[in-house]
């Protein structure tokens, strides 16, 4: 009797707890403003690129008209310096009135219309990391119930002027308040961030129960340095935050910065390959209304939106360093496909590098080979011949391989037809239709 007492105690505990919302089954995509926009609140003098309702409108229209939406980019997510310096007279938090006149429920619904979803930002902390009002342990519930009412889907929290201790309490009483709302909220955690040590000290198993994902590292920068100081970090722990992903839980490397200043166009295909194999929720984060027809074309990539959008939402690994040349990286896909990334750091010349499939781990047997980017089948391969790989200054060649036993010609329909139905599966009918042509 004690024991059933103790079970259903137990039970009812972890089901409080846990983040019950259903969402991010496959990791979120979408555009998130901090990387580009920043805290620029000079309204009066760059009134297009401010944090304002108008930049987040116009992020909806583009994402909306543009082609975005059918992809599956679907979040616009506000980040810092969205709100007001003081709570409201009931302690509500509340968006600056010169920046955001209409209101944060106004932009949900004019974002709603266009058929997405609003993100907004906090911290679990005194402010914000860029000096705006944090919310404490007292103001959990009320800034939960705040986001709700006012239609807001996805909420990533900070941690910046904090501590251990409000942190270990705060995150988890968060889910918990945004499951009590009702409202299905996708929550992001920043916590992980905040918890030092080496091997970091971060309990995976509570955060893959309480958050949709975190962020796990540092912020990223518009430059190629922090997107390979990202990938080390991300692959050098590899063994302790692989396992931790799976639907409905994410590792987040940081936002794409495709589209931006920073990246070549080869290196933009190198992060494109990589967050989609490491399974990483894909927020873009440049100026949709100005982004190039080379950035686009990668950012659209379906293949590569299909591989990181797999339903069985397992994260990637990287297979193999060598010379720290060459990185090999292997995600197993559902179907028995799975998507191999060849990623060189040389920036001298394009690196021929050989190998073989059962080198790389495959089981005996005969594969049909997609190159992502080049968007073309490659010869069949069989798991023992070697073959060369041509991959540019740091860029990678990314590929989306599965097992045949019959003809080339008859095994590419029906494979691509069953990714296709999958995608069906996500209601993006459009998408769907479009990858038919392939
Ligand atoms: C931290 C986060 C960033 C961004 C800024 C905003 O640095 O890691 O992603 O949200 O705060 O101030």
């Amino acid at each position: 009797m004690y024991q059933v007492a103790t079970v259903l105690l137990l039970a009812f505990s972890a089901a409080t707890r846990a983040l019950d919302n259903g969402l991010m089954k496959t990791p979120p995509m979408g555009w998130l403003a901090w990387e580009r926009f920043r805290c620029d609140i000079d309204c009066d003098n760059d009134p297009q690129n401010c944090i304002s309702e108008v930049l987040f409108r116009d992020m909806a229209d583009r994402l909306a008209e543009d082609g975005w939406r059918e992809l599956g980019y679907v979040y616009v997510n506000i980040d810092d310096c969205w709100s007001s310096k003081k709570r409201d007279e009931q302690g509500r938090l509340q968006p600056d009135p010169k920046r955001f006149p209409g209101g944060i429920a106004k932009l949900a619904r004019y974002i709603h219309g266009r058929g997405l979803k609003l993100g907004i930002y906090g911290d679990m902390g005194t402010y914000t990391c860029a000096g705006y009002p944090g919310t404490t342990l007292d103001t959990i519930e009320m800034d939960a119930r705040t986001f709700a009412e006012w239609g807001v889907d996805m909420l990533k929290l900070d941690g910046c002027y904090s501590n251990s201790s409000v942190q270990e309490q705060g995150y988890p009483l968060m889910s918990k308040a945004l499951n009590a709302t009702g409202r299905p909220i996708g929550y992001s955690c920043s916590w992980p961030c905040y918890q030092g040590g080496l091997p970091p000290k971060v309990n995976y198993t509570v955060l893959g129960e309480i958050c949709n994902l975190w962020r796990n590292y540092e912020d990223i920068q518009d430059s190629w340095d922090s997107i390979l100081t990202i990938v080390d970090w991300f692959t050098d722990h590899q063994d302790i935050i692989q396992p931790a992903a799976g639907p409905g839980h994410w590792n987040d490397p940081d936002m794409l910065i495709i589209g931006d200043y920073g990246l070549s166009m080869d290196q933009s295909r190198s992060q494109m390959a990589l967050w989609a194999i490491m399974a990483a929720p894909l927020f873009m984060s440049n100026d949709l209304r100005t982004v190039s027809s080379g950035a686009r074309t990668i950012l659209q990539n379906k293949v590569a939106i299909a591989i990181n959008q797999d339903p069985l939402g397992i994260q990637g690994r990287r297979l193999i360093k060598e010379k720290s040349e060459i990185d090999v990286f292997w995600r197993p896909l559902s179907d028995d496909a799975s998507a191999l990334v060849f990623f060189s750091r040389r920036t001298d010349m394009p690196f021929r590098y050989q190998t073989s499939l059962k080198t790389l781990n495959y089981t005996a047997g005969t594969y049909m080979v997609y190159d992502v980017f080049l968007q073309k089948i490659q010869p069949t391969l069989k798991d023992t011949t070697n073959f060369v790989v041509s991959i540019n200054p740091t860029g990678v060649v990314m590929w989306y391989l599965f097992p045949t036993t019959v003809r080339q010609e008859e095994a590419e329909p029906v494979r691509f037809t069953k990714m296709l139905k999958r995608i069906k599966l996500y209601g993006r009918e459009d998408y769907a239709d479009s990858l038919t042509g392939l």
